[in-house]
């Protein structure tokens, strides 16, 4: 039995929403291994529109179990938002059909504030968060003082928990000008969000490991993109979680060897948002006809984001730090109609050519693209089911893809509709 886990092989918005959606429906289990409510994914079934950006996709299909792995971060309050949200559009969600694993660390109100409070600080870098306390809540988490799902059950290890915490951050909080954190108001939140959390809490490694032996498809479900992860992505303009593939097993607690296919999705262009090197970024007419041929604007901040060509060197870099088994190339759409396209297959880094990404922050913001130039075409490709639908010079451009970053096309998606998909390589398939 396959488990496919998917994960943006770029600076997120990928597409992934549409993907997932499309592989959910042939798993019985849906979990996600990292990240928080920093992630957007919109899903669009039978014209309905679902926003999710904590719960896993699965939770808009009926009967699949849907999981939040430990390796996520989890503010309870979004949670009973989007939980009453979806309830509202007539989305069953209950503890048979909904786990969060009890070693999951807690966003808090006051990881919010610490986010934003040094996203604005004067004369510090920005690193253009989503200012949802993604941050600051891992740095809980790796500290040994995040108060876990677990804990929520027992008042006194609430109030212990509290302690320590505040010890930190209201220390933290003076250097920033802040007042210190009201210790009573903050065990008396949590004191009212434990029961609608607790019924959910698991142990999801168990779980799993039954449904595992049981034969069940697991689709894991990645947020951000390999781009953005905490070790190989753009650091410090990253999020502050692994994003790569290897993650899934950890984020949820099953070994690797439970990772049968990884699916990488790839934009037939770049997007990223946030502060941050981008090589390939383009500031001029072809750029802006991206974003609004492309509808860049981010799904949870609303921000315009940054467009820029197909870029090889970044993607074949992803697909081996996270083991991609093939691609799922989106929105090839978006380039109908532009005489000539551009792929930057290398870079120039001070007079020298090479073809992967420093480490170094400083020299990935020296890289200029090196670029190869393509016909493009003038027919659309929208909503194309099949290669035969596709013009030749569209087929040339993925073909040149698959080899510059040595991985192959497993499904091409060619609008938001679920079918507009081209399917080469099944993930599920045994
Ligand atoms: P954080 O995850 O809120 O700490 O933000 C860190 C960086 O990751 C910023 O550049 C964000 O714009 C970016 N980021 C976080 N979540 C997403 C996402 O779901 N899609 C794209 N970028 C994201």
């Amino acid at each position: 039995m396959a488990n496919v886990v998917v994960v943006g092989a770029q600076w997120g918005d990928e597409g992934k929403g549409k993907i997932v959606d499309w592989l959910s429906e042939r798993a019985d289990i849906v979990a996600r291994f990292q990240g928080g409510h920093n992630a957007g994914h919109t899903l669009v079934i039978d014209g309905a529109v679902y926003k999710l950006s904590l719960l896993p996709s699965g939770i808009v299909r009926g009967g699949k179990l849907s999981v939040i792995g430990n390796g996520v971060v989890l503010d309870p309050w979004h949670l009973v938002t989007e939980v009453e949200k979806l309830r509202a559009q007539g989305v069953e969600i209950n503890e048979d059909n909904l786990l969060i694993a009890e070693n999951t660390s807690l966003i808090l109100p006051l990881h919010g504030e610490l986010d934003r409070a040094r996203e604005g600080a004067v004369g510090v870098a920005k690193i253009g968060t989503t200012g949802r306390g993604i941050g600051p809540a891992y740095e809980d988490k790796v500290g040994r003082r995040a108060i876990r799902v677990a804990d929520l059950a027992d008042e006194a290890t609430v109030e212990l928990r509290v302690d320590r915490l505040l010890a930190h951050h209201d220390a933290l909080r003076r250097g920033l000008g802040l007042e210190p954190i009201d210790r009573d108001a903050l065990i008396a939140q949590l004191k009212e969000i434990a029961p609608k959390v607790l019924p959910y809490a698991k142990p999801v490694w168990k779980v799993l490991t039954d449904a595992r032996r049981a034969g069940k498809r697991i689709l894991f479900e990645g947020a951000q993109g390999a781009l953005l992860d905490v070790d190989f992505g753009t650091y410090p303009f990253v999020t502050s979680s692994n994003t790569l593939a290897g993650q899934a097993a950890t984020g949820v607690g099953l070994g690797p060897t439970a990772i049968d296919f990884v699916l990488g999705i790839v934009k037939a262009y770049t997007t990223r948002v946030g502060e941050g090197p981008f090589a390939a970024e383009l500031h001029d007419e072809d750029g802006q006809r991206l974003g609004e041929r492309g509808h860049e604007f981010g799904t949870v901040t609303g921000r315009k984001r940054r467009c820029g060509w197909f870029d090889a060197v970044l993607v074949r870099q992803t697909c081996a730090t996270s083991g991609v088994s093939g691609i799922a190339l989106t929105k090839l759409d978006v380039l109908d109609g532009f005489k000539t396209l551009k792929i930057c297959v290398g870079y120039e880094l001070d007079g020298a050519r090479i073809d992967y990404l420093p480490t170094a922050a400083d020299q990935q913001a020296r890289c200029k693209p090196i670029y190869e130039e393509m016909e493009g075409w003038s027919e659309s490709t929208e909503g194309a089911r099949s290669w035969a639908d596709l013009p030749g010079a569209a087929i040339k451009y993925v073909r040149r893809i698959e080899e510059l970053i040595q991985c192959p096309v497993a499904m091409l998606s060619t609008s938001p509709e679920r079918d507009d998909t081209i399917l080469v390589t099944d993930p599920f398939a045994d």
